[in-house]
């Protein structure tokens, strides 16, 4: 399959652009979209066929359930129950955004969708051509992030390039995307809101709007270093080649420490790489060094993590060291998918 490639550049085109990539969704096609979280892989979310063929795409098991995307708050009572008013009101606080909530389905949505479950994932994004692509196509799109299964969730079209190139219609290059990681996803089909993937909203603001909102003891185990579990390829999620590992403790014997275990990688003729924050990157030995940005500046280290991990895969880095960062507020969403990539292997300094 030849996969057509469009910039979005902000000029008259674009419009264009949007009807014939609403076209290719309409008649069945994939297209890849950028949103302000991480690129998607879109299909018309209301057709079953469109579902397969991006678990085929993607190379994901289809009992893993899609994300539907809307551009208009209306559209949620078309595909989803919200009893209590819960939807609407985190509705009303965090879209359009980087908010994905998880309510009981109505008909109109297919099992191929949810992964057959009865619940639907929706999220109305920010993004001024996901919004648009979304209402060329008809209003749902069915998108998960646009990477091959395991791989980091792509944060440039380039990236998006690299893993789908070949298997979809088109890519919609809207250039990198704001956020770098993916959505907040909150399950609201139970008594109590529970945060099912932290993300840029964080527990405390889906407090203020909800009263009460835990966080699933999956992901406080992940996030906390305390408590590492061991590695293992199930949950070796948004990963690069080469082996990752995070290494915990007081900052200055981090440093050492992983000066120490990349000296002994290369002395094996492995090629190191190291992740840090900018006040530390310049203390580090290894054939690559890349800073996430300053330790205090959580926007800054979430926008650059994935872009990393590629990087480093692209190098061919063999061995990865990142530091730890603060894992509250949104460092949760960042410990959360460092852990994953490291597949939760960390050491303690
Ligand atoms: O930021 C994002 O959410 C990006 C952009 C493209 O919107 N999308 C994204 O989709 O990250 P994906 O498919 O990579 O991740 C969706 C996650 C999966 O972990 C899936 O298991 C979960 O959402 N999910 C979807 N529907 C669900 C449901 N009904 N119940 C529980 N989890 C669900
Ligand atoms: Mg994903």
């Amino acid at each position: 399959m030849k996969t057509l490639y469009e910039v979005m550049d902000g000029s008259s085109r674009d419009k264009e652009k949007l009807r014939k990539a609403g076209e290719i969704l309409k008649a069945g096609g994939l297209v890849a979209f950028p949103t302000e979280t991480v690129y998607g892989l879109g299909g018309d979310a209301l057709n079953p066929e469109s579902s397969r063929k991006i678990y085929a795409a993607k190379g994901r098991p289809s009992d893993n359930p899609l994300i539907v995307h809307i551009c208009r708050l209306s559209d949620l009572e078309k595909i989803a129950w919200d009893p209590d008013g819960k939807g609407l009101k985190v509705a009303r606080a965090f879209w359009p955004g980087p908010l994905t909530m998880i309510l009981k389905k109505k008909e109109t949505v297919p099992l191929e969708t949810t992964g057959g479950l009865p619940t639907v994932a929706v999220r109305f994004p920010s993004h001024p051509v996901a919004r648009g692509l979304i209402d060329a196509a008809g209003g749902f799109i069915a998108a998960p992030s646009a990477n091959t299964s395991g791989k980091p969730s792509p944060t440039s079209a380039r990236y998006v390039a690299e893993d789908m190139d070949g298997r979809i219609d088109m890519i919609l290059d809207g250039g990198d995307v704001g956020i770098g990681l993916e959505s907040t996803i909150v399950d609201l089909t139970e008594e109590e809101p529970v945060i099912l993937r932290p993300g840029y909203v964080t527990q405390e603001m889906l407090t203020e709007v909800l009263g009460s909102v835990s966080v699933d003891r999956t992901i406080l185990d992940a996030a906390s270093t305390q408590r590492p579990k061991a590695p293992g390829m199930k949950y070796r999620h948004y990963a690069p080649k080469g082996e990752l590992a995070v290494v915990e403790g007081e900052p200055g014997r981090v440093t050492l420490r992983i000066n120490e275990l990349c000296q002994k990688a290369a002395a094996e003729g492995k090629k190191t790489g190291v992740i840090a924050a900018d006040e530390t990157a310049p203390l580090y030995l290894a054939d690559s060094v890349k800073s996430v940005g300053s330790r205090a500046d959580e926007e800054a280290i979430a926008h650059s993590l994935y872009r990393i991990l590629r990087e480093f895969d692209d190098e061919g880095v063999e061995v990865m060291y990142s530091e730890a960062f603060p894992s509250k507020g949104m460092g949760q969403a960042i410990m959360n998918r460092l852990l994953k990539a490291a597949g939760h292997h960390v050491i303690e300094a």
